[in-house]
């Protein structure tokens, strides 16, 4: 019977990538919560590293990530995040998901990274189930929400408290029924600039590149969704083997939108 429990369910998901990273602390404060962090993810602390290695600094309260001297750090209240509310960005995504001033729909990020996406919908006032299968990716997500439960910014707060966060490889995950789920897998050819390239360099370092957009897509497809929206560069194929019920296409990005009325309770297309 032992063994029968050790076979491979060939249903399963293949296990990704895993990448350990040293965890050093922030020089001058306590390494408490760097040892802490160390321990919870299963990697090395070490008091100091080259700024070349990819590595995870975690101070008393603040934490980022380094690769050759390009700093990644998830702040929900950073200026950028502000810049990008009250810039308007986040209309096309929220128009995507299906937001209204009337209806908020619970959202399933299956493709949490850096979670600056999930924050968006959550602040537009989404429930946001964000999920990671990066363990430290997984980690600082949830150190960065908890930091955005006691911003200074009301609306912030507001936006955090409406986030859950689930250190998981989607795919082994069964969705509430009628949420939107929400997917960004990595895109490898993605033109973007200088500065986000970076960001991208160091997510592909730790995320699988072969993160198969295709796979997760035949997932969502199983679930009991009301939506599915696929964001992709713009002129990239879709995923799948269903057209979009329409598209919404900005600068950069496109977001597919498939409007699935009888997996769920909404179903409304926004016909674009
Ligand atoms: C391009 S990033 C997403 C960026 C995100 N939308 C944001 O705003 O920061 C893709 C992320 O999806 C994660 N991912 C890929 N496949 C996954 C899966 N099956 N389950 C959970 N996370 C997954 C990768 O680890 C990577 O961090």
């Amino acid at each position: 019977m032992a063994s029968q429990a050790m076979q491979t369910n060939a249903a399963d998901p293949p296990p990704s990538r895993v990448v350990v990273l040293p965890v050093v602390p922030v020089q001058g404060e306590s390494p408490k919560r760097a040892q802490a962090a160390a321990q919870a993810l299963g990697y090395p602390f070490l008091p100091r590293v080259e700024s070349s290695t990819l590595h995870l600094v975690v101070g008393e309260t603040d934490a980022w990530l380094v690769l050759d001297g390009t700093t990644v750090r998830l702040q929900f209240d950073s200026a950028a995040m502000r810049h990008r509310r009250r810039g308007g960005q986040n209309e096309l995504l929220g128009r995507a998901i299906g937001v209204k001033a009337d209806r908020q729909p619970q959202v399933w990020d299956a493709t949490g990274g850096l979670g600056r996406d999930a924050f968006v919908l959550a602040d537009l006032g989404c429930g946001v189930t964000v999920s990671e299968r990066v363990p430290v990716l997984a980690w600082l997500l949830t150190a960065a929400k908890s930091a955005a439960l006691v911003s200074s910014y009301v609306q912030v707060r507001e936006a955090a408290e409406r986030m859950s966060v689930l250190a998981a490889d989607s795919r082994l995950h069964r969705v509430p029924e009628g949420a939107v789920i929400y997917l960004d897998p990595m895109f490898p050819e993605r033109k973007k600039a200088a500065a986000v390239k970076k960001e991208a360099v160091l997510l592909q370092r730790l995320a699988d590149t072969s993160d198969d957009g295709e796979d997760l897509w035949q997932w969502a497809w199983q679930q009991p969704a009301s939506r599915i929206v696929v964001k992709r560069p713009v002129r990239a194929p879709a995923l799948g083997t269903q057209a979009p019920s329409h598209s919404l296409t900005g600068k950069s990005v496109r977001f597919d939108v498939y409007v699935r009325p009888s997996a769920g309770v909404d179903g409304q297309d926004e016909g674009e």
